[in-house]
């Protein structure tokens, strides 16, 4: 049979919507069908398939993380600990903690994929990241063959980074995720575009729910729904630069926005730098640059993950030519000679 040949499809398991085959799949529903992998090993991890880019077949297994549950540990004065299996999707935890007054997480909402991926790039939006609520995560160590905690002092959390897709990488899994998440918490509504969105309403005093409904409704008209449009969010980081760099792009470039940092770098949207140089809805084959949001690249339908790769090449190098500026993905490549 043609498929059992290919190998197990991934079409259905990556919101790029690209055909592609691993070798197995396997779907992890126990922490405890971990032992029967080891460090060395060819298998990916794979979330809700909604931060990757799958750009040729695959060797090895893609193991699937399904664990799921969510479960109050503990409720005291000092807030309310949250554990949430690994495969739950992230969206269902932010609605679960908006039902019973959780802060903490709302400026998270809509961001697709599961609980297990959002640490592993420390997901962040409108003013929130993902390390300011992550207390530890439980993690199959696959070296010990063990499960072991992880605490937030130690993943070295950074902006859409930590250990877990770095240093760790190959030897912790993600089974379940602890948040430390807080009753009648003052929402952060530091983002102007959330702050509009909620005065546009009418509503001066915003609880979690009014942050969370104002930032689905922003999200929704800024980013495409995968169902409709393949894509995984933003395909490239923000550019990060120090303080020097950025006073002489700002002589260069006087039009160029950009968000000075606590650690004193600027970050320079590269949403801007990819609209400057003329992408933001360009076509090309089966490939765009999305009309309202130009870090989103989109399958118009039937390209490849080659073919996206080599659009985002040549979006990057557009952008090096204009700027000097090196554009990273934001999103995991999978590939396999
Ligand atoms: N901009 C443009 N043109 C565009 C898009 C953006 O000029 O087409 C400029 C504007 O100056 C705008 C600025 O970029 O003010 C920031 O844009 P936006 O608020 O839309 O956010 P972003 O920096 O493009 C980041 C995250 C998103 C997250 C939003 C909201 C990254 C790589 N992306 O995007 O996360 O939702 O902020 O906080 O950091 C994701 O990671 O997949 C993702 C969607």
């Amino acid at each position: 049979m043609e498929q059992s040949r290919k190998g197990a499809p991934l079409l259905a398991y990556n919101s790029f919507g690209i055909e592609a085959y691993a070798e197995d799949l396997m779907h992890i529903r126990q922490a405890e069908q971990l032992a029967a992998y080891h460090p060395g090993m060819p298998f990916r991890i794979l979330g809700g398939g909604t931060n990757i880019l799958i750009a040729s077949n695959l060797q090895g297994a893609v193991l699937r993380m399904e664990i799921d549950g969510i479960e109050v540990l503990e409720d005291n004065a000092q807030g309310v600990w949250v554990r949430a299996g690994a495969g739950q999707v992230w969206h269902g935890l932010v609605e679960w903690a908006l039902e019973r007054d959780l802060g903490g997480i709302e400026n998270l909402s809509l961001i697709p994929g599961t609980v297990g991926a959002a640490p592993v790039q420390n997901i962040g939006a409108y003013g929130v990241e993902l390390s300011e609520v992550f207390a530890w995560a439980e993690v199959w160590d696959l070296e010990m063959r063990s499960i072991r905690k992880v605490k937030g002092e130690e993943a070295g959390f950074g902006y859409r980074d930590s250990h877990f897709k770095g240093a760790w990488k190959g030897r912790y899994i993600i089974t379940h995720v602890v948040l430390h998440l807080r009753r009648n918490a003052r929402p952060n509504t530091s983002y102007t575009v959330v702050r509009e969105a909620l005065e546009k309403k009418g509503i001066g005093d915003p609880s979690i729910r009014d942050v969370s409904e104002a930032i689905v409704e922003i999200r929704k008209t800024k980013l495409p729904d995968p169902s409709a449009l393949g894509n995984a969010g933003s395909f490239f980081k923000n550019c990060s630069v120090d303080a020097r760099r950025y006073s002489e792009l700002k002589l260069r470039f006087p039009g160029m926005p950009a968000f000075q940092q606590p650690d004193g770098s600027f970050k320079i949207p590269s949403g801007w730098l990819i609209e400057s140089c003329g992408w933001k809805g360009k076509q090309q084959g089966r490939v765009a640059c999305y009309a309202k949001q130009a870090l989103v690249l989109v399958n118009c339908g039937g390209a490849t993950g080659l073919e996206i790769l080599e659009f985002a090449g040549e979006v990057a190098r557009t952008v090096e030519d204009t700027y000097g500026l090196l554009l990273e993905p934001e999103v995991n490549i999978w590939e396999d000679n």
